[in-house]
């Protein structure tokens, strides 16, 4: 059952960390909201018909979903049409009044995870590359302020850092950001082994939760395979040309239940073959 759709309302970005999966081997997009609430009210009808709950909708998977300047529009749509909603952002744009044009939109289930990598000034510009730690802080403040919704500050350190700092740095967000949910992580290498040098090494080999129930429309309406697939790797197809604007029929499509139900067998994947999640 589809539980998530990440929409890449733009793959525009205003950094380029160092950790970060993207290649910029694609061409830059805004998604138009116009086509957004079209799929979603699309979706909402085929979840009512088949008596499924409403999947959250994403709004972001690579690039900054700040940069599209319709960005409060997309949160109107999703509150109007009753979707819990999340949004990941590296929070380098967020002034006080996009923070306070988010909390007008009064959203029912509104989260916006920002990014506060390394644990301070130096370790932030080391991974995110500009020297934004403090204004990125100021954003959060923000957001708690004004923005009316559940704020998230994530931390990515490196595996070594996260070993030793991982609780001082929790200690240390939580007393700047006493209303917000901080999670401290370590990076993780996504769907490509070694990629992100010290990052941990898991190797689940068992079924993948965002095969089985997650779908990802890039910027330029292609659909993908997975949140982790930051490049456009593995497309299966246009969602307005080969599924007429039904997110719900590119997620039962017999090319991704072919994959599902190999998954489930333990067999040959070849797009996750050399993915740490499942590497099989
Ligand atoms: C791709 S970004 C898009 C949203 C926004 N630009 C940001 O940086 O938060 C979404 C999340 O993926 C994380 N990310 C990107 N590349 C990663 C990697 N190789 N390992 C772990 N997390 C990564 C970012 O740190 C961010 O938390
Ligand atoms: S992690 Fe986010 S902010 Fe950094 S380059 Fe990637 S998309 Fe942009
Ligand atoms: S196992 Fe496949 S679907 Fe899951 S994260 Fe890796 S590449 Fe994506």
């Amino acid at each position: 059952m589809i539980k998530r759709v990440n929409l890449e309302i733009t793959n525009s970005c205003n950094l380029l960390c160092k950790h970060c999966a993207d290649d910029r081997r694609r061409e830059v997009h805004f998604m138009d909201p116009v086509v957004a609430k079209v799929l979603l009210e699309n979706l909402k009808a085929d979840c009512l018909s088949s008596n499924i709950p409403l999947p959250e909708v994403r709004l972001f998977l690579s690039g900054e979903p700040l940069r599209n300047n319709k960005f409060v529009n997309f949160l109107h749509i999703t509150n109007d049409l009753g979707y819990k909603t999340l949004v990941h952002t590296n929070g380098t744009l967020i002034s006080r009044r996009l923070a306070k044009k988010i909390g007008k939109v009064k959203h029912h289930n509104l989260t916006i995870s920002v990014s506060l990598d390394g644990g301070d000034e130096e370790t932030y510009k080391q991974m995110r590359g500009l020297d934004f730690f403090n204004k990125v802080s100021a954003g959060i403040v923000l957001l708690c302020e004004h923005a009316n919704c559940n704020v998230v500050v994530q931390c990515l350190l490196e595996k070594q850092v996260y070993l030793h700092a991982k609780e001082l740095i929790e200690r240390k967000y939580k007393s700047y950001f006493p209303s917000a949910k901080v999670y401290v992580r370590p990076l993780h290498n996504w769907n490509k082994k070694d990629s992100v040098e010290g990052s941990t090494k898991l190797s689940y080999g068992t079924v993948c939760d965002f095969l089985m129930h997650d779908l990802v429309i890039y910027s330029d309406l292609r659909v993908g395979l997975c949140c982790a697939c930051l490049n456009g790797e593995h497309c299966f197809g246009h969602i307005l040309q080969d599924w007429h604007g039904s997110i719900f029929d590119a997620y039962n499509d017999p090319n991704r239940d072919s994959l599902r139900e190999a998954m489930k067998q333990q067999s040959h994947v070849a797009c996750c073959a050399n993915c740490e999640r499942y590497g099989r």
